[in-house]
């Protein structure tokens, strides 16, 4: 079966190996950082300095990273799909900016993104390399420290971006796949059920299987560098022939 409307989820695992850190791994983020301090609303208006310091070093990272081989598939994967009238939608949870600089084109970053900023006053948002400081004036209004510039990435607690489009697209998908995401963290973690609602074939793609590989109809297991690699040039072979 060639699949023509497919969806890719992906999570802190695809940008591992480009050493952007995971999460809830051992070692990962949210054993070194608090996340009640440095991702929420609550923790931004209690102590904006520390969630700056956070965010700087996170985008001072993310300047010097590479994409690697599951980044470069997943683009190789979209314009393949493409060229055979497909239509193909990564929705990633990833602040970072590696899709992007694989070359994949339709991307939607659920999360927002390490690299822009949103002015909590007058909503404007646009791109940004450098440190940001609680006494950095928005460009447009002017509004410093927690009125004023943020990161714009989605914190608990918020609204993720592009949520209706997101469901519009599961409600009619053929295959939906999840790489590098450990499925702890809703809405995303859901999305496997609305795939499958739409009788959607499902594919887990992950270091080892997450919280709810029960699931999916597919599961492959192993870095994303090897096995999202491994899996983009099957789906090709098929869709080319
Ligand atoms: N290849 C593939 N998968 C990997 C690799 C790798 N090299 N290394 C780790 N993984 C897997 C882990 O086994 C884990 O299941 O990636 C998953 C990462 O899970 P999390 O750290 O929970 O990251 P993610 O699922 O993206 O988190 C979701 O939580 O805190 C928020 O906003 C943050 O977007 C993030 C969201």
């Amino acid at each position: 079966m060639t699949f023509r409307r497919i969806i890719v989820l992906t999570g802190a695992g695809v940008s591992a190996e480009s050493g952007m850190g995971t999460f809830r791994d051992k070692d990962g983020i949210w054993t070194q950082h608090n996340l009640e301090d440095v991702a929420t609303p609550e923790g931004f208006l209690r102590n904006p300095r520390l969630v700056h310091d956070f965010y700087n070093a996170r985008r001072r990272a993310l300047r010097d990273a590479k994409p690697n081989a599951a980044h470069l598939a997943l683009a190789r994967l979209e314009q393949v799909v493409k060229r055979s009238g497909g239509d193909l939608m990564l929705v990633t949870q990833n602040v970072d900016n590696l899709h992007e600089k694989a070359g994949s084109h339709s991307l939607l970053h659920m999360h927002g993104e390490l690299a822009r900023v949103i002015c909590a006053s007058c909503g404007a948002r646009g791109a940004w390399d450098d440190d940001l400081f609680a006494d950095t004036e928005c460009w447009r209004c002017g509004a410093t420290g927690v009125r004023g510039l943020r990161p714009d990435v989605v914190w608990f607690g918020e609204m993720p971006y592009g949520i209706d489009d997101i469901y519009g697209r599961l409600s009619s998908c053929d295959l939906f796949a999840s790489i590098g995401t450990s499925g702890e963290v809703y809405p995303a973690a859901g999305f496997v059920h609305e795939a499958r609602r739409s009788g959607a074939h499902t594919v887990e793609l992950n270091l080892e299987p997450s919280a709810n590989h029960h699931d999916f109809g597919e599961g492959h297991y192993g870095p994303a560098t090897q096995v999202v690699d491994e899996w983009v040039s099957g789906l090709i072979r098929k869709i080319e022939v």
